[in-house]
């Protein structure tokens, strides 16, 4: 049974991060289903991360990003490549941290009361693209480097998961 730890004062944004890398990958290990992990990553990630109003996946389908699984409100479905802040982190395949997505040219406002958002490419290693990582907040500059390191190791947990699972 999952049963995370609460959060402490003390408690560094980095030590957050290796202790739920460490939980995303004891909930992964042994299951090849792709929707399931996926649920359960985006699940963990917005039970454990304050201050999220949504957090999700989408995959890449030929040069369309399509809503995967999520939590928080429903969600834009498709996403062109090099649209958005989801389609441009595939374009530029790197992280974008934005802290005002009123600032950012092209943000898809999929909800009113987001007001900063993170994307993490998933990339294989061989360079192919799975999808995005996409975390969303209501509070302004919610997500900084940490943030961004955090976040990109649990992507290459669930890259890892993607390929490393035998299939059922
Ligand atoms: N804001 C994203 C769209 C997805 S939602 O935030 C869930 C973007 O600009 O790509």
């Amino acid at each position: 049974m999952f049963a995370p730890r609460a959060a402490s004062a003390s408690f560094g944004k980095p030590d957050l991060y290796r202790e739920m890398a460490a939980e995303l990958h004891a909930l992964l290990s042994g299951e090849a289903d792709v929707v399931a992990n996926l649920a359960n990553a985006s699940a963990l990630i917005f039970d454990r991360l304050p201050d999220l109003n949504w957090a999700g996946f989408y995959r890449l389908r030929g040069e369309t990003l399509v809503l995967g699984p999520f939590q928080g409100k429903p969600a834009c479905v498709r996403i062109p490549v090099g649209q958005g802040v989801c389609g441009s982190a595939v374009a530029r395949r790197e992280s974008i941290v934005v802290p005002d997505v009123h600032a950012f040219p092209g943000h898809i406002a999929c909800d009113s009361a987001s007001n900063a958002e993170l994307v993490v490419p998933l990339v294989h290693t061989d360079g192919s693209v799975f999808g995005v990582l996409d975390l969303d907040s209501q509070i302004q500059a919610r997500f900084d480097a940490d943030d961004q390191a955090g976040c990109e190791a649990l992507a290459a947990i669930i890259v890892r998961h993607l390929t490393s699972a035998v299939p059922a």
